[in-house]
């Protein structure tokens, strides 16, 4: 793995000329590195960063009233993450070991897919500290700790989801080949980061692209909707760079979550 200081934004990321920022960015980085510690290491948010936090978390919450599906406000009720400031990842990590039995480790970007997805096997989630440049607070073409603990953490604390996360875990373990990883990756992103589920006679979604993007969750709806076809998931492209045109709605939370747990159970053992 490169060093923090080496770890490059992509070309369009807002705070990609800003020197500030960026040895802000390189500074939290170095010390989501340092795996001394048991638990992950204490950052000290900026006033600048908690605003970022309260600005985007205030917003979703309102959002996710209409547009989250109810387990995994579940999740994020249990988890009951600050709106004012920037959790600190041990104090998540230790609410949601109580609640669900996971855990969350620092890491200062993103790693490899494998170590990423494995992890989720042991319970464990891998966890960008930095946050989002404040020019643009809601949006992020990096995972940052806003995506990772609106998106994903809050999403742990529902022990259907987390046990929905562990089992996709497993499953990446048992791919043998990069053709098999990528197939588990088109279906990851198409369910735990972008899945919709219809929900009370509205569209609504799990997935934590969606639940902690600011201007993708109010689009969502006008997206083309697929059938929740996993073998179909499997082999669809997708672009990170700009909002989901193609989404898989399930009738139900109910039924994704069995077609998921079947999938990741049958996966890579035939
Ligand atoms: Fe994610």
């Amino acid at each position: 793995m490169s060093s923090p200081e080496e770890i490059a934004v992509p070309a369009h990321h807002p705070g990609v000329s800003d020197p500030v920022y960026l040895q802000r960015r390189a500074a939290i980085a170095a010390v989501s590195a340092d795996q001394s510690c048991a638990v992950a290491p204490f950052v000290a948010y900026t006033a600048e960063e908690d605003s970022v936090w309260r600005t985007v978390s205030e917003a979703l919450s309102i959002l996710h009233a209409e547009l989250a599906t109810d387990e995994y406000r579940v999740g994020a009720a249990a988890l009951d993450l600050p709106l004012d400031r920037v959790p600190q990842l041990a104090w998540v990590s230790e609410r949601l070991e109580s609640l669900t039995g996971w855990q969350i480790r620092a890491v200062p970007g993103l790693v490899p897919t494998r170590t990423f997805y494995g992890a989720l096997s042991e319970r464990t989630f891998l966890s960008t500290q930095y946050v989002r440049h404040p020019s643009v607070p809601f949006y992020t073409p990096e995972p940052d700790i806003i995506h990772e603990m609106i998106g994903h953490a809050n999403a742990l604390g529902s022990p259907r989801l987390a046990t929905l996360y562990e089992a996709a875990g497993r499953a990446s373990r048992r791919a043998v080949s990069d053709a098999q990883l990528d197939e588990f990756s088109r279906v990851f992103w198409f369910t735990i980061e972008f899945g919709v589920a219809w929900e009370h006679a509205r569209l609504r979604t799990y997935g934590a692209g969606l639940l902690s993007s600011f201007g993708e969750i109010q689009e969502f709806r006008t997206s083309t909707l697929r059938p929740f076809d996993i073998s179909v998931m499997g082999q669809s492209d997708y672009d990170i760079t700009r909002f989901q045109d193609v989404l898989f709605a399930s009738p139900s939370f109910d039924v994704a979550e069995d077609l998921m747990l079947a999938y990741f159970a049958s996966f890579g053992t035939d």
